[in-house]
């Protein structure tokens, strides 16, 4: 059976990553979070003080970073390494929330990042998420799905993935932090998230994790039998 690039866009918190995952476990294939690449760097300018409007501190700093995904034997899945360090928990809170579009926007990050992405793509056989992988990273790819969601439910898919970790966390925070981002993640000038001409479109706020699975895997045996 020949393997196939699967790509998922949209905005922040519409469930993405989780589809991916169930996707990737069920065809067997890699599952990508590029968010959490763009999260390390930002986890990186934050602890170096990193001044974003310095190209030259920009460049700098990329060619300090190396980042790597590692299998935690515990969960099964993939953790976010920066420089040999496991960040994964701490790129997940809104300290790096905050900043991670502005850092996302600036065309030195997205060279070093989508380069490293279409390299692990080289083989094929991968799902990846993001904002940008339909359109800019994977623009042949042979199945690309735009997940959507309304913005009410975002918010509280959100509070509840953060709140068990953070319990002073508010919903009002993460909504300006979701609005935030997704202002700045459609508006910037390099790659802006926008759904491909030749995406699929998957509104999931009132389907359930196995209807959203469902539906995104008849849509991906159907292009793999076809490839
Ligand atoms: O919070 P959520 O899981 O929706 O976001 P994420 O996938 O972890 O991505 C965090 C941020 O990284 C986004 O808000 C974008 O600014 C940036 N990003 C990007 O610019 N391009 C990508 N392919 C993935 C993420």
């Amino acid at each position: 059976m020949k393997k196939i690039i699967i790509t998922l866009d949209g905005y922040s918190s519409c469930g993405k990553s989780t589809l991916a995952k169930q996707m990737a476990a069920h065809l067997n294939y890699v599952f990508i979070d590029s968010g959490a690449m763009y999260r390390a760097i930002t986890l990186y300018f934050i602890r170096h003080g990193i001044d974003l409007v310095n190209v030259t501190a920009v460049h700098e700093a990329l060619s300090r970073i190396q980042l790597s995904f590692v299998l935690n034997e515990k969960t099964g899945r993939a953790d976010m390494y920066l420089n040999n360090e496991n960040v994964e928990e701490e790129i997940r809170g809104l300290a790096v929330s905050n900043q991670v579009s502005q850092v996302a926007a600036l065309e030195p990050v997205r060279i070093f990042s989508v380069a490293q992405q279409q390299l692990m793509g080289e083989q094929k056989g991968i799902v990846m998420d993001g904002r940008d992988i339909g359109t800019a990273v994977f623009p042949e790819a042979e199945l690309k799905i735009f997940v959507t969601a309304s913005p009410e439910v975002r918010v509280e898919r959100r509070y509840q993935e953060l709140v068990a970790k953070d319990p002073a966390i508010t919903k009002a925070e993460i909504q300006s932090n979701l609005e935030m981002r997704d202002h700045i993640d459609s508006t910037r000038e390099f790659s802006p998230l926008k759904k491909a001409h030749d995406a699929l479109v998957l509104d999931n706020s009132s389907l359930t994790r196995d209807e959203q699975l469902e539906l995104a895997l008849s849509w991906a045996k159907e292009r793999i039998e076809s490839a």
